[in-house]
């Protein structure tokens, strides 16, 4: 297992664009388990390539499934404990209604805000082996994978914050018990 060190601001990978993928080779297929390693070891529910020092447009998510003990909990969220690791991401369609959540990013570690997203996005990509992709999230997942693909545009989530009293200090603890309630984990 390869671990990559995850950058965090000011680091410039993560201010640049990332450059689209032609060859599935077996670069490619290195960054992407990396990525997905690096993902898990960090309990992140996403990762950009651009955080790691990889310059390419390559995505990897997971929301995790959340096993409940009680008889009449809700079911799981469409996708839940699928892995997805995606090339060249696009959305190619939003809704036009948007939502207001709470994000985190593991590159701007210490920090959480509230950030407006498209309720439902449709990703187009292609997986790691160059097959291509479509599919359509709604809710957190929607979120999370605008949040990936605009690190891939060298954007942070907090370019979308206007107002300075949506961004707070969050300490390491305070992050692993919201990941281990499963309302937020740093993306
Ligand atoms: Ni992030």
């Amino acid at each position: 297992m390869a671990l990559r060190t995850i950058l965090t601001l000011p680091h410039p990978n993560l201010r640049q664009k990332a450059r689209p993928v032609s060859d599935f080779g077996a670069e490619l297929q290195q960054l992407v388990t990396d990525m997905i390693d690096t993902m898990h070891s960090s309990q992140g529910v996403g990762l950009a390539a651009n955080q790691v020092g990889g310059l390419a447009q390559v995505i990897a998510v997971e929301m995790p499934l959340l096993e409940s003990d009680e008889p009449d909990a809700d079911p799981p969220p469409p996708h839940a404990g699928e892995l997805f690791a995606l090339v060249n991401p696009r959305i190619n369609w939003h809704s036009r209604g948007t939502e207001t959540g709470v994000e985190g990013c593991l590159s701007l570690p210490g920090i959480a805000g509230e950030v407006e997203r498209y309720r439902e996005v449709r990703v187009q990509a292609r997986n790691r082996h160059g097959k291509p992709f479509s599919m359509r999230f709604e809710g957190w997942l929607a979120r999370v994978f605008q949040h990936e693909i605009d690190h891939l545009n060298g954007v942070v989530f907090t370019d979308h914050i206007d107002d300075p009293e949506n961004v707070w200090p969050v300490t390491p603890g305070e992050e692993e018990e919201a990941a281990a309630a499963g309302w937020q984990a740093p993306v």
